[in-house]
């Protein structure tokens, strides 16, 4: 009996009408336009195919996590074939999909369709800017159109299910995965989850265009201890519910299909094996009606992290916590069977997995065609299409920031001029597709050297200057860069010694940040540093364009480049793009999602911290106070900051009332002035800071934002509400609460506002 072939009524009255014992363990709809029609087929099922329902296999081409066993392709197509797989990753290309779809649909007994996933994290084959810097942009319809791009491209070449957003708060730049997500701020955060969701989803998951989304990793990755990627994570109650869990929340709100458990220990328990987050708090107090999936390999990994005695216990355990499929550890569909005729797993178990399962599978349309997402024409005329590569240049404009334009070098006039183009990364076509780049082509990019050859008035030298890597970088990539080849630092000089403006692009290959990619230095890598300063003594007026997946350290070029913007890993278009904000044809507007670290030392850094007991005080001679004493508190740039090549003047800070109730609200209000000589677009960023409360609150939080363009001399008065919804927080014991109290209000351009006003709430 092949489900997807037979018209749904009439399956359903084959079933319904037999008197088949009514389903055991349904309890709550998870979509009711499909509970009964999952539920009849689910009575159908045997227990092993239950159970081949909640088993992910990576795909035979490609692998994005550690192999189990070379070779085993053999088995896992007999598995395919006997209806033990309900999904497949890493499989690309309407053709491979069609291949592993036909053998689900056609050969299985069932005929249950695969769902398959893929991470399409920022881009399919026309790649976005990395996660990290769109986030920097702050514009929430740029992102969720960006991730609507993306899904677009990527369901018309057979994937329906990506592994992304990744929603991980993350305060330490040594873990390459911050590339990957929002930041460091939960208000943010949560508002780029939001969008992110929408964007791959769209308002129906039955169009072609759109794929189902994950939410990982939950929960707690981005905390990893020291910043080294699958270390151990111990949070406080009140950061994982004020910090950690609400961009995960606001994709459930969002309605996101499926959530990714995560690899890390929380508080001593594995996330995969952890039933408080996946049972008590994701499925039972948010109420998430869609499947969770592991990370790769993360239910056997449970066992060296000395949780699960072997690989059956460690099924056992994730099977009850509420973990859903098991991508690529092959325990469930090894042990879950016996597991549930031991009575160790109850069936109930099983069947809301299943169940969870199915019903995704039937909101993507897969039922009424699995071959929907299969159409070689579509694939052709979609796959990079204009409008993509319009769509990833706006949003990598939006993504730079220029944190530093002191002689006023920017924007580069566009003749008589000469200008020396110096670093590896400025003719790089490969490092601006950033990691994760799914299946952008290698080289495919634009590179700054292309972007800036559009414009022709001036005279354009590029020099490598010095390597930054060698060789085909890829998973396989040693970071550590041993390059010691100074020959190319003379040719660097006579062509800065000849420019009247040097643009120097240097910082990460696009494979030096991601998973896997932790850094114990962030520093310029290589010789890259002592290439700067030897141009610079040449020749100091220099722009400096960082190409980065993170923060970077670079205190030696704030206290010396005129001028530095953050480039970031912009995708496909990057070229343009950074070409367009150097000559002024795009005035830069992002604001940095992370701060920046002076060094190493003070991570993690960040602008929503709690105040010590001793906080600072600059003015004692005495060293009793929280500091550092060979390095300042404060980051480098702080979270929010970015200029513009036009510069704004806030006034006016205005409260319409000193104190507000129960319902009720303050209106603040702020001028904004655009007091250069461009049009330009500013981020107005509302703070706050609760005074004393049941459970101490941060210095100040991020609230509320709002973005506009004015003109040359142009001024408006911008107005945000304050409602309970700002100033109330979760307990310890993660309950919401609203408490009176005294309060602080900030606005400004940056997380550093200095405008401020008192009020309090009764
Ligand atoms: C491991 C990563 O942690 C996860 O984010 C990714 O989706 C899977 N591998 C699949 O590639």
């Amino acid at each position: 009996m092949k489900l997807y072939s037979i018209p749904v009524l009439a399956l359903l009255s084959a079933v319904l009408f037999t008197g088949t014992a009514q389903s055991q363990t349904i309890k709550s709809s998870l979509n009711p336009k499909y509970d009964s029609k999952v539920d009849s087929i689910l009575r159908l099922m045997t227990l092993d195919e239950k159970v081949g329902q909640m088993n992910q296999y990576n795909g035979f081409w490609e692998v994005t996590g550690p192999v189990p066993k070379e070779g085993d392709a053999a088995i896992k197509y007999e598995q395919l074939r006997k209806g033990l797989v309900g999904s497949m990753l890493n499989v690309n290309g309407v053709e491979n999909v069609r291949a592993v779809q036909k053998i689900a649909v056609e050969e299985t007994r069932l005929g249950i369709p695969l769902i398959i996933g893929y991470d399409v994290v920022h881009g399919y084959k026309t790649i976005s800017p990395i996660p990290l810097a769109e986030a920097a942009s702050w514009d929430l319809e740029a992102i969720r159109k960006s991730a609507e791009v993306a899904a677009a491209e990527a369901a018309a070449a057979g994937i329906n299910w990506t592994f992304a957003p990744m929603v991980d708060i993350s305060r330490d730049a040594r873990w390459g995965r911050v590339m990957e997500g929002a930041g460091e701020d939960p208000y943010l955060g949560s508002k780029i989850a939001y969008a992110r969701v929408k964007g791959f989803q769209g308002d129906d998951l039955k169009d072609v265009n759109t794929i189902a989304a994950t939410a990982k990793h939950f929960a707690g990755y981005g905390f990893s201890e020291s910043g080294r990627d699958y270390n151990t994570v111990d949070v406080g109650t009140s950061t994982l519910y004020n910090d950690i869990l609400p961009p995960f929340e606001a994709t459930v709100e969002a309605d996101v299909k499926t959530f990714m458990n995560s690899f890390n220990l929380l508080n001593g328990i594995p996330a995969t094996g952890n039933s408080f987050l996946q049972r008590e708090i994701l499925k039972g107090k948010w109420a998430f009606k869609g499947f969770i999936v592991s990370d790769w390999g993360s239910i056997g990994e449970m066992i060296p992290h000395g949780f699960a005695k072997d690989g059956k216990q460690a099924a056992e355990l994730a099977a009850n916590a509420g973990s859903d499929m098991d991508m690529e550890s092959r325990l469930y569909v090894e042990h879950l069977t016996a597991l549930v005729n031991e009575g160790k797993v109850k069936e109930s178990v099983i069947d809301d997995a299943v169940r969870r399962i199915l019903t995704v599978k039937y909101e993507l349309g897969l039922f009424d065609d699995p071959y929907r997402y299969c159409d070689e024409n579509r694939e052709r005329t979609e796959t990079g299409k204009p409008a993509f590569q319009d769509a990833v240049l706006d949003m990598a404009k939006k993504s730079v920031v220029l944190l530093k334009n002191e002689k006023q070098l920017l924007p580069l006039k566009k003749s008589g001029m000469k200008i020396a183009l110096i670093g590896q990364l400025a003719a790089d076509k490969d490092s601006p597709l950033g990691s994760w780049r799914a299946l952008g082509a290698p080289n495919s990019a634009v590179s700054v050297v292309e972007g800036m050859k559009a414009y022709q008035g001036n005279s354009l030298e590029y020099v490598e200057g010095v390597k930054l890597t060698e060789g085909t970088p890829g998973f396989a990539f040693e970071t550590k860069i041993n390059i010691t080849d100074r020959s190319g630092f003379e040719a660097a000089k006579t062509a800065a010694r000849n420019a009247d403006v040097v643009v120097m692009v240097l910082g990460e290959h696009g494979f030096q940040s991601g998973e896997g990619r932790s850094r114990a230095e962030l520093d310029l890598p290589g010789l890259q540093q002592e290439l700067l300063e030897e141009v610079y003594k040449v020749n100091p007026n220099i722009v400096l364009v960082l190409m980065n997946g993170r923060p970077l350290v670079i205190d030696w070029a704030v206290a010396n480049i005129p001028s530095i913007v953050v480039g970031w890993h912009l995708g496909t278009q990057s070229g343009n793009a950074l070409a367009q904000v150097l000559y002024g044809d795009y005035n830069p507007s992002g604001k940095l999602p992370m701060s920046f670290p002076k060094n190493v030392g003070q991570i993690p850094v960040y602008y929503n911290h709690k105040s010590t007991g001793r906080p600072a005080n600059p003015g004692s001679d005495l060293v009793f106070w929280s500091h550092y004493i060979d390095s300042p508190n404060e980051p480098m740039y702080p979270f929010g900051y970015g200029l513009s090549y036009t510069s704004f003047e806030y006034s006016n800070l205005k409260l319409n009332s000193e104190s507000f109730a129960k319902d009720g609200s303050v209106t603040v209000t702020i001028d904004l002035k655009n007091t250069g000589s461009l049009t330009g677009k500013e981020t107005v960023q509302l703070y706050i800071r609760d005074l004393y409360a049941s459970v101490a609150r941060p210095v100040r939080e991020l609230k509320d934002f709002q973005q506009v363009e004015l003109k040359a001399g142009e001024s408006k008065t911008l107005s945000f509400q304050i409602t309970e919804k700002s100033i109330g927080f979760y307990d310890n014991e993660g309950k919401w609460i609203v408490e009176p109290g005294d309060f602080k209000v900030f606005v400004g351009g940056s997380s550093k506002a200095t405008f401020e006003a008192g009020f309090s709430f009764q």
